[in-house]
């Protein structure tokens, strides 16, 4: 078995830019948690699946793997701030954020470029990550610019980048 070097796996993923989400949900006591993700990704259309990795190691780690909903919020371009304090471990994250019950009542911000409200439909493992799976169940789509995650540093989509997307 091949093994690759740690330091060129990890610059070489630090290359391939990602979305950048704050995933949030409420533990049965009401406490919130939340972390800044950019594993997310679409899993599967039918049904709808999406999937986001918390590393074991988090303190929200616990939280998420047995809650029953969680909600992505998908940044925009000018929320690097909140993508910051969200990445920090531990203290109280939500206080003063622009957080607000948005689906399911959990946290979420109005000004995300998309929210995705899921509930818990499976638990993977993913060596230092677990693997949630969330099913689908609402959507919402401001298509404000969103936040992009690329070698190391908050960007966003280039002028045209869209464009040539959709065509
Ligand atoms: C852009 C960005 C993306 C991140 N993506 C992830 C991720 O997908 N999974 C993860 O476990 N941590 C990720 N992190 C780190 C967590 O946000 C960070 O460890 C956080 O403090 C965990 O919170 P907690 O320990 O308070 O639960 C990311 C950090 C940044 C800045």
């Amino acid at each position: 078995m091949t093994t690759v070097d740690p330091a060129e796996f990890t610059r070489t993923m630090a290359h391939v830019p990602t979305p950048v989400t704050i995933v949030t949900t409420v533990d049965v006591a009401g406490r919130r948690w939340g972390f800044t993700a950019s594993s997310f990704s679409s899993l599967s259309l039918d049904p709808p699946l999406i999937l986001v990795c918390p590393a074991k190691t988090a303190s929200c780690h616990g939280a998420f793997v047995s809650a029953r909903r969680f909600l992505v919020n998908v940044l925009a371009s000018d929320q690097r701030e909140i993508a910051g304090t969200f990445a920090r471990s531990g203290g109280d994250k939500f206080g003063g954020s622009p957080m607000v019950p948005c689906e399911s009542g959990l946290p979420g911000l109005p000004a995300a470029t998309a929210r995705l409200a899921c509930a818990l439909h499976e638990v993977l493992d993913g060596g230092d990550h677990s693997i949630l799976v969330g099913r689908v169940e609402s959507v919402f789509l401001s298509g404000a610019e969103p936040l992009i995650y690329h070698n190391r540093r908050f960007t966003q989509p280039t002028a045209g980048s869209a464009l040539a997307a959709s065509s």
